[in-house]
């Protein structure tokens, strides 16, 4: 209090030294209110749930990993707001001192030392740990399992090697089997997407041309999203699709229940419409995949529900809307999002044989 009395009078008469607080009091302070809220906001960091729960081996590490990057990093930004506030308002002018001029600093060479050091030595360790960590989780595993993830507007396939001489299982559903370590293969058949499973924590680009990979090992039974992370077009936000990761019997029995109705006979013969619904031909992506069809056992929502939506339709408007998707379009849904190059991907007998099972699945 005295001390800013004789400020707030002498500031024309005394020499700047004099005039400003000398520094350990201060200093003390500062270190107080720092060390409070630096210890508030650690705990607010660790308390706020950032993430959806872990569901594989990686995500727990990488938890940990961003837990420790909160624990260093909050006091650093913490320290520097407290100095600047602190000193805002501790040194601020005052009335009388608009011709006042600060003492002359000539540096301090042992502080620059320190003040260089330290975020050095964090920074290498921080690198050093982080570095640890994405060894540890990129590292392969004994046994695992190769799935191919197929990015194309706008739903992800998924391909299931079956063994040597045995064509892949494909589907637009993504099972999984519980502490079975997979490495995905990414591809893209269009434009970058991006292949995200929040639950897992890893995340990868889809790029057309080349092959990206993650691996991951789901340790938790249960439902999670499945998510494209790069803007690829209208449906970017409807790319959504569901990672089911379940018990080894539960994943054999959907292998075995996919796998149950022939699939259209490599050595030729007629395409078979049901399996062209929900696995695609290879190159075109499954209907299944965004849509709602009790027949083919699917519950996408992307697109209309076409058991309602094809309800009594006639085989011309089925092809219409097959191949020229967005001729006429169902209230609620936008053009462009329905991919409207079906008429290329798929042959001629591969259409008829979609639209005489569509119409047979609706009732047509
Ligand atoms: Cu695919 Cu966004």
């Amino acid at each position: 209090m005295a001390e800013e009395e004789t400020t707030r009078e002498g500031a024309r008469t005394k020499s700047p030294e004099e005039v400003r607080p000398r520094g350990q009091a201060s200093l003390a302070q500062m270190i107080i209110i720092g060390a409070i809220a630096s210890a508030l906001g650690i705990a607010l960091g660790l308390i706020i749930n950032w993430f959806p729960t872990p569901a594989s081996t990686q995500a727990k590490k990488i938890d940990t990993l961003y837990d420790v990057l909160i624990i260093v990093s909050v006091p650093v930004f913490v320290l520097v707001t407290v100095v600047v506030l602190f000193s805002v308002w501790k040194f601020r002018q005052r009335p009388g001192e608009e011709l006042a001029d600060g003492p002359p600093i000539h540096g301090n060479t042992r502080l620059e030392v320190i003040w260089t050091a330290i975020p050095a030595i964090v920074l290498v360790a921080l690198c050093t740990y982080a570095y640890v960590t994405l060894t540890d989780i990129e590292e392969a595993k004994a046994g695992e399992q190769r799935i191919t993830v197929i990015g194309q507007q706008f739903a992800w396939t998924f391909e299931y090697p079956q063994g040597a001489g045995k064509q892949p299982l494909r589907s637009n559903q993504l099972y999984l089997k519980e502490n079975q370590p997979v490495q995905f293969i990414v591809k893209s058949r269009d434009v970058i997407h991006d292949f995200w499973v929040p639950a897992f924590r890893m995340k990868i680009d889809a790029v057309p041309g080349i092959t990206t990979s993650y691996r991951i090992t789901p340790n938790r039974r249960g439902n999670y999203d499945v998510v494209c992370a790069e803007l690829c077009g209208l449906g970017h936000a409807l790319m959504r699709q569901t990672a089911h990761v379940v018990t080894p019997s539960a994943y054999d029995a959907w292998v075995k229940k996919l796998t149950a109705p022939p699939a259209a006979s490599p050595g030729g013969g007629a395409p078979d419409g049901k399996t062209l619904f929900t696995q695609g031909n290879g190159q075109s992506t499954a209907c299944g995949a965004c849509h709602t069809l009790a027949d083919a056992g699917t519950s996408a929502s992307t697109g209309p529900d076409l058991d309602t939506g094809l309800k009594g339709k006639d085989a011309a408007f089925i092809k219409q809307s097959i191949i020229d998707p967005d001729a006429v379009v169902t209230q609620g849904y936008n053009k462009g999002i329905m991919p409207n190059n079906f008429g290329q991907t798929l042959s001629a007998a591969e259409q008829d044989a979609l639209v005489s099972y569509l119409q047979k699945a609706t009732g047509g």
